[in-house]
């Protein structure tokens, strides 16, 4: 097949989130699969710079956003035989500190900025001499609107348009503004009605994605149910519920190209299941590093994520302040709501030999957290797939999750199974729950025989890439079908 892929953030260009992570596998496991692959990106600020590789081609874009009409160059990557990465080069839009926003504030242009990449997705997925497709697959609000400019265009014209498929990444994120800027889009007018992209008098870029796509995908079987419910549905359930028979849960896979502990330009000391050795070494790196007491008989905790209300980060630092008065370490790695990371680094402050708050980005110290800790912690209230769980489980750390979404989908409780369990769960969004997790994972660490076996059941489970683009094979069939 031909695939058009199109996201706001690919890994290793850009990234804020597993959004990247998902979208940059996902090119790669297509073409290996034998796929034509294309991936639309915005050419970021930096890109230029770090992929010297890039190279401007004659291709321009000119589209009408409302009244205006804006252009862009399309510059190009070749990244393997059958995988083309196309960024937009537009850099009143692009060319700034951040992907989304600065201060934790969204820039107030997105509407435009991201109306704008969708109608250069629409113009591709046209002109493209790579053409023509047969999927155009969308990723998030950023992209929601490319199923409704694609059926617009395809009427207008005539054209024989591809099929469209939108992946739900979270459906917290709508990219939802006021019905006064649906100009914006140059749509028909009977787009814009409640059967439609308005939403409560607002225009709503993925309520529009879930209406007018052939098939709807999220990224894990869990939270393709959670998302129906009024509940988790955050105000599109009963849009969601409409269309759940073109619906499907796809768990995202892992890139154990880039997720490896044994060959990581990341870590110092390579390890795997047979050879755990560098597995130990890396912890006692990890804890100089961090300016904690070198200890092996200490568990190190940690986790590594975007502070934001949907990771039960609060949550985590109410119920630390008492789980620090016993015999354990704890390290977070993240960025996000001011009010948690003052809240982060106080905690630190209070327990100097025993946390460490590290507030900002840092891949490689990502890669040096899920190699060097005992326990990754993954708290969230909700979680669509999560992926730091996976990771982890490939680290020989073990998962301490929610039960919700992702997380439910892919680590293993005692309680489930003995013989394969791979991690911890709790069920309840409380401190009590959440602390008894904590407590369980403190006494399995003076239980090494036990822990032994989970660490090996969770080094050796598989989230490699097959299975999920084989299930996304299936949605391209039925979405052409
Ligand atoms: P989400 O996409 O909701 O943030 P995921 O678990 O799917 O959650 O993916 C998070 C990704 O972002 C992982 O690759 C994780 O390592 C990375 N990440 C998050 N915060 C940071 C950070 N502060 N530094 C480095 N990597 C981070
Ligand atoms: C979103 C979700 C996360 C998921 C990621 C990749 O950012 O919050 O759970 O793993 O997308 O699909």
């Amino acid at each position: 097949m031909k695939i058009l892929l199109a996201s706001s953030e690919v890994h290793p260009f850009s990234k804020t989130g597993g959004l990247a992570d998902m979208v940059g596998a996902l090119g790669k496991a297509l073409a290996a699969a034998g796929h034509e692959v294309g991936i639309v990106t915005p050419l970021y600020r930096g890109i230029r710079e770090r992929f010297t590789e890039l190279r401007a081609t004659d291709h321009r874009v000119e589209v009408p956003i409302g009244d205006a009409r804006v252009a862009a160059g399309i510059a190009e990557l070749q990244l393997s035989k059958r995988l083309t990465v196309y960024f937009v080069d537009q850099r009143d839009y692009y060319h700034r500190l951040a992907l989304y926003g600065d201060n934790n504030t969204d820039y107030p242009d997105n509407p435009q900025r991201f109306i704008f990449l969708s109608k250069v997705v629409v113009q591709l997925a046209r002109d493209l001499p790579a053409g023509p497709f047969d999927i155009v697959h969308v990723h998030d609000w950023q992209l929601g609107l490319v199923p409704a400019l694609l059926r617009s265009e395809a009427h207008r014209t005539g054209w024989h348009s591809p099929r469209t498929v939108l992946t739900i990444h979270n459906l917290a994120y709508q990219g939802r503004f006021a019905g006064g800027g649906f100009g914006l889009t140059n749509l028909p007018p009977a787009f814009f009605t409640p059967a439609g992209i308005e939403y409560y008098g607002d225009v709503n870029c993925l309520k529009a994605g879930i209406i007018y796509s052939d098939f709807i995908t999220t990224v894990s079987p869990r939270y393709a149910r959670e998302i129906c419910t009024e509940a988790h549905g955050c105000g599109l359930d009963d849009v969601l519920r409409a269309r759940r028979a073109r619906l499907a849960g796809i768990l995202n896979g892992v890139d154990y190209d880039e997720w490896n502990t044994h060959r990581n330009l990341h870590l110092r000391h390579p390890f795997s299941l047979r050879k755990l050795a560098g597995k130990a070494a890396t912890k006692l790196d990890l804890q100089r590093e961090l300016g904690l007491p070198a200890r092996a008989d200490v568990p190190l905790f940690a986790t590594v994520t975007r502070l934001a209300d949907q990771k039960g980060v609060d949550l985590l630092l109410a119920v630390l302040e008492e789980m620090l008065a016993t015999n354990l370490q704890f390290v977070i790695l993240g960025s996000g709501d001011p009010a948690l990371q003052l809240g982060y680094q106080a905690l630190a402050e209070r327990h100097p030999t025993k946390a460490v708050a590290r507030i900002g980005y840092d891949h490689a110290l990502a890669h040096r957290i899920e190699a060097g800790c005992d326990f990754f912690l993954m708290p969230s209230r909700f979680e669509p797939c999560g992926l730091n769980q996976m990771y982890s489980l490939r680290y020989g750390a073990i998962p301490i999750v929610r039960r919700t979404g992702g997380l439910d989908d892919s680590v293993v409780d005692l309680s489930e199974n003995a013989q394969l369990a791979n991690g911890i769960k709790f069920t309840e969004f409380t401190s009590r729950a959440l602390a008894g997790a904590i407590r369980k994972a403190h006494a399995l660490y003076r239980t090494p025989k036990i822990l032994a076996r989970m660490r090996k059941n969770a080094m050796a489970a598989d989230y490699s890439w097959n299975r999920t683009t084989t299930e996304y094979e299936q949605v391209y069939r039925q979405a052409l079908a």
